[in-house]
């Protein structure tokens, strides 16, 4: 068995899926046989983001997890080499999963043991540019690296215990929070904006993409690289919030209608947005993707968009900064007593 015979329909969000213990890989057969076909789709998603003009963009936290993970660009790793090289190093342990995408409940119910579920579905030839869906190349090339980092490991630990405590309102946060950090998040190193999150890092198109914006921020005359990056970015923010917001009015109603999810609409999608708002694609809008400080505010604001539709990334100040954002929201829940 190499894929889950039913895949799932997207509407507005991905169809999550449930655990069902019967249809689970065991500890027995948790490693798989794959085609030489799979091995060659894996083997071109890894050349074509092994790339010196890529790999310069993503944090250093990713690149030196890349290192200690040693996958092999060629052939699909097996979970035992994934655990050789992460669970001595930070606890964690990972899983095959024959869920495709797993529900929240579920994931942060093994999450909150230290287990990190893959996929047992790899995308297709036609999908290499785009999948809507993480498959096992984003889920072991897009977060794996991280995982042999403490801090990573140290993140990822604040959201199951947040999670399990949570109300329902809170849920949907935290599921937005882990979604724009772990996910979609990027970071300031070294006064440069860098690529943290794995749904960025496993997308070639979409992290040419986001790299792009970066450099059109400098070509627009909207930041000065040669100053202080992360200041300006929030002067840009603060001097546009209202704009900002209205934006993402029109990506909830979006989100609403089951619009942001399409192959077809794209990356692009609140291209649109700027139009029927009257707001000029220009400075600060001038992109594709908007970048805005890393607050829980913001992110609580915006929708989980369909993985590589987002309309929105947020930058942390530093890895600390983004700890203590997370904190500021996660650890009052952790340590509620009460549900
Ligand atoms: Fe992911």
């Amino acid at each position: 068995m190499t894929t889950n015979q039913n895949p799932p329909i997207y509407t507005g969000d991905i169809a999550e899926q449930h655990i069902d213990p019967s249809k689970e890989y065991s500890a027995e057969n948790q490693e798989l046989v794959f085609s030489a076909e799979q091995n060659s789709i894996w083997a071109e998603l890894f050349a074509g983001i092994h790339q010196p003009y890529l790999l310069e963009h993503l944090c250093q936290e990713y690149i030196n997890g890349l290192a200690l993970l040693e996958l092999d660009p060629y052939k699909i790793p097996t979970v035992a080499h994934l655990n050789e090289r992460i669970t001595s190093r930070t606890g964690w342990r990972i899983e095959r999963t024959a869920i495709r995408y797993t529900l929240a409940d579920d994931w942060y119910k093994k999450f909150a043991q230290r287990i990190f579920l893959i996929t047992d579905y790899l995308r297709t030839r036609d999908q290499i540019e785009f999948t809507p869906e993480p498959d096992m190349f984003h889920d072991i090339f897009g977060h794996l690296p991280f995982l042999t980092q403490e801090f990573y490991a140290r993140i990822e630990d604040k959201f199951a215990p947040a999670y399990m405590n949570a109300t329902q309102a809170e849920r949907e946060v935290i599921k937005r929070l882990a979604w724009y950090s772990t996910e979609f998040g990027l970071v300031m190193e070294n006064n440069r904006i860098k690529v943290f999150g794995a749904g960025i890092i496993s997308g070639r198109a979409e992290l040419a993409n986001t790299v792009m914006e970066f450099y059109r921020l400098g070509r627009d005359n909207v930041i000065d690289y040669s100053k202080d990056v992360f200041k300006q970015l929030q002067e840009n923010f603060l001097a546009n919030e209202q704009d900002v917001y209205r934006i993402i009015d029109g990506v909830n109603e979006l989100h609403q209608k089951g619009q942001m999810s399409s192959g077809e609409q794209g990356w692009n999608v609140v291209r649109a947005l700027y139009e029927k708002l009257g707001i000029s694609r220009a400075g600060y809008f001038g992109g594709e993707v908007i970048l805005a400080p890393f607050s829980v505010e913001t992110i609580s604001k915006i929708p989980k968009t369909v993985y590589a539709f987002n309309p929105m990334f947020f930058v942390a100040e530093s890895l600390e900064q983004m700890d203590a954002v997370l904190d500021s929201f996660l650890k009052p829940i952790a340590l509620r007593n009460e549900k």
